[in-house]
C-alpha cells in the first residue's frame, strides 16, 4: 500500500513561484533532473536561476515593508488573485495596515486588555455578560469563516486530544448500538500521535480493533487506500485533512463519501488545515471534526480546540465526559446529568476564556480576507520555499518530503536530510524557528497571514548556511 517515491537529485518538480510573483502566469517547470538529459539539465538550472532572481527582487521589495499588513497586502497586489476586486483589495490593505506586527503579537495585545478590563474589571459578572456564550459564538465564527459550517455545529472547548476522545468515543458507541458487528476503527500509521494513541485507548475500552492504513511519511491517505480497508466491520474512520508531517492534502470529500458508502462515520482532524486551506464541512458531508486554534488561527499557547458535530448527529451522540456545562440547565445543579440538546452537550467544564479571545484578531482577518485569498498566498509561499530550496538545498542532499504539486499540499513544507535535527537546533539559536519531525524532517510552517516571502528567503538562507557548516564539520573540514 505504501508508495515510496523514487529518490530525486533535486528537491521538486514545481518551480512556479518565480513566474507567479512576476505576474507572468508561467507553467510549472515539470519533470525531474534524473529523468532528463544534459541539455534539459542546463535549461532547468538556468530557469531555476531566473526564478530565484525574480523572487529575490520581490523579496528585497517586501523586505523594506513593515508589519503583517504589508506582508499580506503586498502579496495581494503582486500575485494575481482573480476573486478580489481592486477596491476590496485596497480596503483590505487599509484595514490590515493598522496592524503593525505579526498576528500572534496583535492577539497578545488584545489579551492584555481582556485581563485588565474584563477579568480585572467585571470579575465573575463576565460569565453572565458574555463569557458563557463565547464557546458557541466563536465556534460559529470558525464555522462560517474557516470550515464552511452553518451555525450551531461548531463549539470551542478542551484540547484537540480531549475533543478527539469525546467525539470518537461517542461515535463508536452510537455505531455499536446500531450494529454490534461494527468493531473496527480505521486510522493511518502516520496520523498524528495523539490521534493514534486516543483511538488505541478507545479500542481497548470498548473491545474494538484498530485497522491501520500504512502510508508513506512523504504523502498521505488516498481514496484507494481507504476503499481497501473499509467495510461492514468499520465503525469509524479517523483521518487528518492535512498530514502533520508531509502536508499531504487529503481529498476529504471523496474519502468521506467512501467511508459513508461503507456505513462508517468519519472524524476529521483539521489541525493543519483550519485557516490555511479551504474546508467545506457541510458541503463535503462531514460527520465530526476537531481542530486546534494555535496554528493558523494564531490563538497562542493554550488556546482551546474546536469541535464540529453535524446537526442531525448532535442529539444521537452521547459524549463520555458528562460535565455540568454540557447540561440542559447549567445552573439547575440537579441530581443527575441531563445533556443539553444541540452542540452544548459536547462541552464538559468551564471554557478557557482568555485563550479563546486571543484568536479573535486572527478570525477577524480571516473573515476579511477570505480563505480563498489566504490559500492563494499559502500556495505562493510554499511554492516559493520549494523553488528556493531546490536551488540552494538540493545540491546539499536535501529532498522534499511534501507533495510537489500544490493541489496536494497544505500550508507547510518538510525538507528532509539526516542532519536536520542538528540544523534545527542551530537555527533556533539564531531565532529562525522551523519544527523538526523525524525522520530528518525540517518542517516550515508558513502561516500565510503572518509570514512574508522575505522571511522564507532569510530562513532558507540560514538553513543552507547551517547545513553547510554541519556537513563540513562532520567531514572534518571545518
Ligand atoms: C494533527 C494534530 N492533531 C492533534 C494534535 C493535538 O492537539 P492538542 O495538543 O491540542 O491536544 C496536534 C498538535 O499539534 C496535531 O498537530
Amino acid at each position: 500500500m505504501a508508495e515510496r517515491r523514487p529518490p530525486t537529485s533535486r528537491i521538486a518538480r514545481s518551480a512556479r513561484i518565480g513566474a507567479l510573483v512576476a505576474g507572468q502566469g508561467a507553467r510549472a517547470a515539470g519533470g525531474r533532473l534524473t529523468d532528463r538529459g544534459r541539455d534539459e539539465d542546463a535549461r532547468r538550472a538556468a530557469q531555476s536561476r531566473r526564478y530565484a532572481r525574480i523572487a529575490e527582487e520581490v523579496v528585497d521589495q517586501l523586505g523594506r515593508m513593515k508589519g503583517a499588513a504589508m506582508k499580506f497586502g503586498q502579496v495581494l497586489s503582486t500575485v494575481d488573485l482573480p476573486n478580489l476586486e481592486p477596491e476590496d483589495r485596497e480596503r483590505l490593505k487599509e484595514k490590515l495596515a493598522v496592524l503593525r506586527d505579526q498576528a500572534p503579537r496583535v492577539a497578545f495585545k488584545d489579551v492584555e486588555r481582556v485581563m485588565r478590563e474584563d477579568w480585572g474589571g467585571r470579575l465573575i459578572r463576565g460569565w453572565d455578560e458574555s463569557w458563557m456564550q463565547l464557546p458557541f459564538e466563536i465556534g460559529d465564527r470558525i464555522g462560517r469563516a474557516v470550515i464552511e459550517a452553518k451555525a450551531g455545529q461548531t463549539v470551542i472547548g478542551d484540547s484537540t486530544t480531549v475533543l478527539l476522545y469525546k467525539l470518537a468515543r461517542a461515535a463508536v458507541d452510537a455505531q455499536l448500538a446500531r450494529d454490534p458487528g461494527r468493531r473496527e476503527i480505521v486510522v493511518d500509521s502516520d496520523n498524528f500521535p495523539t490521534d493514534r494513541y486516543v483511538l488505541d485507548g478507545i479500542a481497548r475500552e470498548r473491545g474494538l480493533r484498530l485497522r491501520w492504513i500504512e502510508v508513506d511519511t512523504s504523502s498521505g491517505v488516498t481514496p484507494e487506500h481507504l476503499a481497501e480497508v473499509v467495510g461492514p466491520d468499520t465503525a469509524l474512520v479517523v483521518l487528518s485533512h492535512v498530514a502533520y508531517r508531509s502536508a499531504y492534502l487529503a481529498d476529504a470529500e471523496e474519502l468521506t463519501r467512501i467511508a459513508h458508502d461503507a456505513g462508517a462515520l468519519v472524524l476529521w482532524d483539521l489541525c493543519h488545515s483550519a485557516g490555511s486551506v479551504p474546508v467545506r464541512a457541510d458541503h463535503w458531508g462531514f460527520d465530526l471534526a476537531v481542530g486546534c486554534t494555535y496554528k493558523y488561527l494564531n490563538g497562542g499557547p493554550g488556546s482551546p480546540a474546536f469541535a464540529y458535530v453535524r446537526d442531525d448527529l448532535q442529539d444521537v451522540l452521547a459524549q463520555p465526559i458528562q460535565g455540568w456545562m454540557g447540561t440542559a440547565d447549567v445552573f439547575a445543579m440537579g441530581p443527575e446529568y441531563r445533556p443539553a440538546r444541540g452542540i452544548r452537550r459536547f462541552i464538559s467544564g468551564t471554557p478557557p476564556i482568555v485563550g479563546m479571545l486571543a484568536m479573535e484578531e486572527t478570525l477577524a482577518m480571516i473573515e476579511e480576507a477570505g480563505i480563498a485569498a489566504i490559500r492563494a498566498k499559502s500556495v505562493a509561499l510554499t511554492s516559493y520555499a520549494i523553488t528556493v530550496a531546490d536551488e540552494w538545498l538540493a545540491p546539499l542532499g536535501v529532498t522534499l518530503a511534501s507533495p510537489t504539486e500544490s493541489e496536494e499540499r497544505g500550508g507547510h513544507v518538510t525538507l528532509e536530510h539526516p542532519a536536520m535535527r542538528e540544523v534545527t537546533a542551530r537555527l533556533w539559536q539564531q531565532d529562525v524557528i522551523p519544527d523538526y519531525r523525524d525522520p530528518g524532517g525540517l518542517r516550515l510552517g508558513l502561516s500565510p497571514l503572518s509570514t512574508s516571502f522575505e522571511e522564507v528567503h532569510r530562513g532558507l538562507a540560514a538553513t543552507r548556511d547551517q547545513l553547510k557548516s554541519v556537513l563540513l564539520e562532520r567531514a572534518g573540514l571545518a
